[in-house]
């Protein structure tokens, strides 16, 4: 295995149109783009499933996560500090970025997001409405 990507979703909480992304690509394989078609993936579940908004959490050192999220349109919104504990028990501040489909469905489909067409038929609240799937590509 290569890599892996998640989309943590709840639709019994109060954050039914809210999915958050998972993912962590094999240290021997990280730039070469395992991980943006992880994301890309990962993003095409979230449509299908209607989700409105995303998030994703790291440590604010994991400088080419965040520049990953960053080139796909998430913004940086809320930092938590001393969040998580590593093997050594040190604790770490986490970045939490997030994006909206109103904001990335745009980005996406510029950078020609293969995911984008296989949800042309899911249901979806990312899109306006279904004549904003046709044009997806
Ligand atoms: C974040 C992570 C998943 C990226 O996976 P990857 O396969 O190396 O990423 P890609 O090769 O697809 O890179 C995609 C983009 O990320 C950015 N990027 C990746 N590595 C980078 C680095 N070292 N420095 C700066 N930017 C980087 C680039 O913008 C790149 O775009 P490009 O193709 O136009 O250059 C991987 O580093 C990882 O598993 N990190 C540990 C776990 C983690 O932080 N997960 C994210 C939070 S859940």
């Amino acid at each position: 295995m290569v890599g892996c990507g998640t989309l943590v979703r709840d639709p019994h909480s109060w954050s039914p149109h809210v999915g958050e992304i998972r993912m962590v690509v094999s240290p021997d394989v990280r730039g070469k783009g395992v991980g943006k078609a992880l994301s890309q993936e990962t993003f095409a579940l979230a449509l299908g499933a209607g989700l409105e908004k995303l998030s994703v959490q790291m440590t604010v050192d994991q400088q080419s996560a965040i520049a990953l999220f960053e080139s796909l349109g998430f913004k940086a919104e809320a930092l938590l500090r001393d969040h998580v504990r590593d093997v050594h028990g040190k604790t770490h501040d986490i970045v939490v970025l997030g994006t909206t489909s109103r904001r990335s469905r745009p980005r996406w489909r510029r950078m020609g997001c293969r995911a984008l067409s296989s949800t042309r038929n899911a249901r979806s609240t990312f899109g306006s409405n279904r004549a904003d799937h046709r044009t997806g590509g």
